[in-house]
């Protein structure tokens, strides 16, 4: 599959450049057997409270959200530990980036792409993201949904992009490891690669990614020509 005519590959933050299962990877032996329970429930809290608080018209910035998560993964599991908890959102701040991610990015610009990330994420959060991994040379602009206070999937997310970086939908290609957020942008007309990183499941909503990846190091040969 090839898609002609990119002049942007924009990303998702949170799962598809960095790694959210990270944070409690780097403390996993203060959670003993609890580590897995809390990560995985920490990231699927965090994002129900970005697709309620959307619908509730009671947006907060991400990293608000992210405390109040985790604040529900630790109850949820019996867990109550100030320390940890503080340390889990410093890790948080700098997420590890996966290992193909400078190399992708790199080749890109290389080949005259431009690059952007489009995120939940507050800005606070992805600047300290992109500087923790040394990626602020390889991204052209970190978009964020702060500004309009609302969350993905909402199309005016899609549509900053668009706005911001000048272009029109199809000449964007987007990458998301997280499905609801590849069909979103597929139903407001990106070029998507959905990077399907755990071997999940086709989402059943209106509009399906146009490619499918394991990881991110296929997406060159997709979108340079
Ligand atoms: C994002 O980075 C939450 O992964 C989602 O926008």
């Amino acid at each position: 599959m090839k898609f002609d005519d990119i002049k942007v590959c924009a990303f998702d933050a949170y799962g598809t450049l960095f790694d959210v299962h990270a944070a409690v990877g780097h403390h996993r032996s203060r959670l003993g057997d609890k580590a897995d329970g809390v990560s995985a429930m920490w990231r699927t809290k965090q994002l129900e409270y970005t697709w309620l608080r959307s619908l509730m018209n009671r947006y907060v910035p991400f990293w608000q959200i992210t405390g109040d998560a985790l604040d529900y993964a630790f109850d949820a599991h019996g867990v109550s530990d100030q320390s940890l908890r503080d340390d889990l959102l410093n890790a948080y701040l700098q997420l590890d980036c996966y290992p193909e991610v400078p190399e992708v990015l790199a080749q890109l610009k290389d080949g005259g792409m431009q690059t952007a990330l489009l995120s939940n994420g507050s800005p606070e959060m992805l600047e300290s993201a992109v500087i923790g991994s040394k990626l602020g040379e390889l991204l052209d602009a970190v978009i964020s949904v702060h500004t309009l206070g609302i969350f993905k999937p909402h199309p005016s997310v899609y549509q900053l992009a668009v706005d911001q970086l000048g272009v029109e939908a199809r000449q964007v290609s987007f990458q998301s490891s997280n499905a609801w957020d590849a069909a979103a942008a597929a139903t407001f007309g990106f070029r998507v690669a959905w990077v399907n990183r755990f071997n999940q499941a086709e989402e059943r909503l209106p509009d399906q990614p146009d490619v499918q990846l394991t990881t991110l190091s296929e997406l060159p040969a997709v979108v340079l020509s």
